[in-house]
């Protein structure tokens, strides 16, 4: 197993995800392990069902148990285990130190709250903040993702909201308590072309600001090209490829991340390029293909790839690929 790196923020090692469901067990996160460095944008990718947003509530034990389970594995932040961890310690460092942002921000937002008392109310558990004080926060902090009006928008309810706004206001509200890490899982996604790059920008701005890691999760590699530093790329429940973003875009190892980068728009390159899509499905998780999961689909396997699993194996430049094939022979 690789060692901790000193420096990590946050460590997950070997981390395991179970959904039991009605036809079986669902691994939906298997064996896990990245590190977040602190300040680091790191983007978490690949198509939907991949175990994304499974792995993203296990950092924050928000499993649903039944019918989920944290199999096995380990999660440090700075000097805590979270997996062993007691529930207040665990329940401090939700929304205080980490803070996560949904696709669907109606999914945190209560409709019957206004936007001042659900923006006030961490600021008052964590931070101790009352009346003028508490108050010049909220506004200070509306204004910072530039939701004009703020005095009045504090006494709004969530639906006068657009989806933009609503999604600036999550923003807000995650860097409210100058957490460590946020976790954002596709932030953008229910949101059109235009709105999602200033909402990616201002995402970018504002960890900027606080300081804080951010875990950028999304299905599309075009989208976190110009924002992510490391990218860790995942097919059926595994990282398949880990680098840097520039690795990624200009030297991809893994034939699914090549595919990936083939079947996306990138705002780097001609529009006139052709896409191509991956071929096949993803994987039924109750019944993965044997050896590696991505071989049915993948142009370049060979037998062994049938037959066992390929582990993530480091070359130079901190880039990390699990495959049979080398791309680069
Ligand atoms: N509550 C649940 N019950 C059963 N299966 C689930 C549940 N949540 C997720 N899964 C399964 O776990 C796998 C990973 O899901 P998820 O993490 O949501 O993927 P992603 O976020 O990458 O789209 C999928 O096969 C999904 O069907
Ligand atoms: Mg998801």
């Amino acid at each position: 197993m690789a060692k901790t790196a000193p420096e990590a923020l946050l460590s997950v090692r070997d981390l395991t995800v179970e959904f039991a469901t009605d036809a079986g067990i669902i691994t939906a996160v298997d064996a896990v392990s990245f590190d977040l460095q602190a300040g680091e944008i790191l983007a978490l990718v690949g198509e939907s069902g991949c175990g994304k947003s499974a792995t993203a509530l296990a950092l924050l034990r928000l499993i649903a148990d039944p019918p989920g389970r944290i199999a096995n594995g380990e999660i440090h932040f700075r000097d805590r285990e979270l997996l062993s961890a007691d529930d207040a310690t665990v329940r401090d460092i939700r929304g205080n130190r980490i803070a996560m942002i949904f696709q669907e921000p109606m999914t945190s937002l209560n409709p019957v709250y206004t936007i001042g008392r659900q923006l006030g109310e961490p600021l008052q558990l964590h931070k101790n903040l009352r009346g003028d004080s508490l108050l010049a926060k909220c506004l200070a902090l509306l204004e910072s993702v530039n939701i004009p009006e703020p005095r009045r928008r504090l006494q709004s309810y969530p639906h006068q909201f657009s989806g933009g706004m609503r999604q600036r206001m999550m923003i807000a509200m995650s860097m409210s308590c100058d957490p460590d890490i946020v976790i954002a899982d596709e932030p953008t996604t229910a949101l059109d072309v235009t709105i999602q790059a200033q909402l990616l920008e201002l995402l970018q701005a504002q960890v900027a600001n606080h300081r804080a890691a951010l875990l950028l999760i999304t299905h599309n590699l075009g989208v976190v090209a110009r924002y992510a530093d490391r990218v860790n790329v995942m097919y059926a429940g595994r990282i398949v490829e880990s680098a840097s973003a520039d690795e990624i875009y200009r030297t991809p190892r893994h034939p699914y991340t090549i595919g990936l980068l083939r079947s996306v728009p990138r705002l780097d390159q001609p529009i006139s390029e052709k896409l191509l899509p991956i071929e096949g499905q993803p994987p039924n998780p109750l019944d993965l293909p044997s050896g590696c999961a991505f071989h049915p689909r993948c142009p370049l396997a060979i037998d062994k790839c049938r037959a066992e699993v390929p582990a993530l194996t480091r070359h130079a430049n901190g880039h990390a690929v699990a495959c049979w094939v080398d791309v680069r022979d």
